[in-house]
């Protein structure tokens, strides 16, 4: 069953409102039309508080994981300064991109945060530490775990969000238009990043295996925690 079955969503929220959807869902306007959409159900709220909240925590800690690896990489390795600095630079966007979702709509941050930041520049210095290769190999177990993530959320609000209109016809919000549209693109940013790390020979990584398969789990139980904590 999809994570995103909003039926198992009965989360009491306290104080995210998901304010500009939730004024979208009764106010939004198609483009000919004065058409009213029916608010989201309590579900569709939690889940999308909660998709905004482990997002932002998470392009946070890919934001810092490319400053831990760009602090240690860049002046050693020249060649790999370019490579890091250009997906270090989509990180930034993705980050302040959710950061400002997170504001506009109310949702509180991950109580952890401080957490996150420590642990994702620990974990990019970390294994840059090791090896360009090893940095490489953490880049691809982040993007293969956070592209998954992305492809989740991807279907839950293609599948999840049509609503009833005024005029009987069913159709989604621009607003929630706009944010999959937005992480359709940050997506793509993120496996762009894991074929990147692919052509820089994280597959010669030693040892691989540990390496990526710890890090996919490091990265599931942050997605896991951020998305409630
Ligand atoms: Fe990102
Ligand atoms: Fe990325």
């Amino acid at each position: 069953m999809l994570k995103c079955s909003l039926g198992k969503l009965a989360v009491r929220r306290s104080f995210s409102v998901l304010s500009s959807l939730k004024v979208a869902g009764t106010t939004g306007k198609s483009s000919q039309d004065d058409v009213k959409y029916e608010p989201l159900s309590e579900a569709q709220e939690a889940y999308l508080d909660r998709a905004i909240r482990v997002d932002q925590a998470g392009e946070l800690g890919a934001n810092y994981i490319y400053a831990g690896q760009y602090f240690v990489l860049a002046n050693k390795y020249p060649h790999l300064k370019p490579v890091l600095q250009h997906m270090w630079d989509q990180e930034i966007h993705h980050h302040e991109t959710f950061n400002n979702l997170q504001t506009r709509n109310r949702v509180r941050p991950s109580l952890i945060t401080p957490l996150w930041k420590l642990g994702a520049f620990v974990m990019g210095a970390g294994t840059a530490m090791i090896s360009p290769q090893a940095a490489m190999a953490c880049t691809e177990a982040v993007e293969t775990v956070i592209g998954g993530h992305y492809n989740e959320q991807l279907r839950c609000l293609t599948n999840q969000y049509e609503l009833n209109k005024s005029d009987k016809t069913l159709g989604t919000p621009e607003e929630l238009k706009e944010l999959t549209n937005t992480i359709r693109q940050f997506r793509d940013d993120e496996l762009e990043h894991l074929d990147t790390a692919i052509q820089h020979d994280s597959k010669k990584a030693v040892p691989y295996m540990l390496l990526t398969e710890g890090i996919k789990g490091i990265c599931k139980v942050a997605i896991w925690t951020a998305e409630r904590i």
